[in-house]
């Protein structure tokens, strides 16, 4: 089977081709257009913006992903788009690209959850056991899910307030580092060493000992603005140590309530997706306490956990063996923004 996914749902245009024989998956492609460079001249992404970069990027990047995988449109098995969540007039361009394809092709489209997508990173060609917990974290969301199978997915908590990601990305602005904040913050954090010739900031860990799994960083983001106001100078030091004390306290927070979440569902695996689990410390920190724990752990490769449409087409794989998408379904798809996973 070959799978034409395609992935709009913020600011990266994506294309990937994806191959499945008896269960093996190959990648044959993941072309991926970032619009960073343009959003970072204002700080975030402005979705006007966006949309009109996917307008001009979406059929060259699809071309592309075909071309590097060798494969023609008449090979297509199975069409995947992102459906939701994510910027409304970012999605109806993949969407609207794809079902037009679907169309003219005659090829059947299915949609998928975005979010669905980031957690089936983790099933490329890694046999998971279950049930098994997974942190999602990216720039919209901070969400703990429990997975009973590759299809039985719950939520079991989330972020009160900011994203985690979010949360990265505002601290880098607080400190002038730009965007967007993840990356920035924490490479600055590697930078940190105990002989800097500064105090050790103390920042707080908000709900780490909350009885549920939920979470909050919108507090640890407002204390990053209390202790920076008590420093006059903010050199490249400063930065250094407020950055690491940030990243300490969030890692912490989330490797701590995944661990505890684990134990009290039993889980046999534990992994991470979204943007924010390209986040080394994270990775290392979840990595060693679920091992510690006699969890098995997973996380997708560095470009796998950041937007990309070869998660989609791992997504589209994974559903498509449990629903028959018929030719035409592509008259019954609708972009949501706010599309919830569960
Ligand atoms: O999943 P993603 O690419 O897009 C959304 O669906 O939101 O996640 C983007 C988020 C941004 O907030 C970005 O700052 C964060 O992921 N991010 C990181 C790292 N790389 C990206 N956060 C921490 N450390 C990183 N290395
Ligand atoms: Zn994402």
């Amino acid at each position: 089977m070959i799978i034409l996914a395609i992935e709009t749902s913020c600011d990266e245009t994506s294309a990937a081709v994806l191959k499945v024989n008896r269960g093996q998956l190959e990648l044959l492609s993941n072309i991926v257009s970032s619009q960073i460079d343009i959003h970072k001249q204002y700080g975030g992404v402005v979705p006007e913006v966006a949309a009109r970069h996917h307008i001009k990027n979406i059929i060259p990047v699809i071309s592309e992903a075909l071309n590097k995988a060798k494969i023609k449109p008449e090979k297509i098995d199975l069409l995947a788009t992102t459906a939701g969540p994510g910027l409304m007039t970012s999605l109806l361009i993949g969407a609207e690209t794809a079902k037009a394809l679907s169309y003219a092709w005659g090829k059947p489209l299915l949609a998928i959850n975005h979010m669905y997508s980031h957690i089936a990173a983790n099933f490329y060609n890694n046999k998971i056991k279950f049930p098994a917990v997974c942190l999602v974290v990216s720039g919209g969301h901070t969400e703990l899910i429990h997975l009973k199978s590759y299809w039985q997915l719950k939520k079991i908590g989330q972020t009160i307030d900011d994203a985690v990601g979010e949360a990265f990305d505002k601290v880098s602005k607080l400190l002038g580092l730009g965007y967007p904040g993840g990356p920035i913050i924490s490479a600055y954090a590697e930078k940190y060493r105990t002989d800097l010739k500064f105090p050790t900031i103390k920042l707080p860990r908000p709900m780490l000992n909350s009885k549920d799994f939920n979470f909050s960083f919108s507090g640890l983001k407002t204390a990053v603005l209390y202790a920076s106001q008590k420093f006059v100078h903010h050199d490249e030091d400063f930065k250094i140590a407020m950055a690491h004390a940030f990243q300490e306290a969030a890692v912490e927070v989330l490797v701590t309530k995944t661990i505890k979440a684990a134990k009290k569902l039993k889980v046999k695996t534990i992994f991470m997706a979204g943007g924010v689990a390209a986040n080394k410390q994270l990775r290392e920190a979840l990595k060693n306490e679920a091992i510690k724990n006699g969890y098995e752990f997973f996380v997708p490769e560095f470009k796998l956990c950041t937007d990309n449409a070869a998660m989609v087409a791992i997504a589209a794989c994974y559903l498509s063996q449990k629903k028959i998408v018929k030719i035409d379904n592509y008259k019954n798809i609708k972009t949501d923004p706010n599309w919830e996973l569960l």
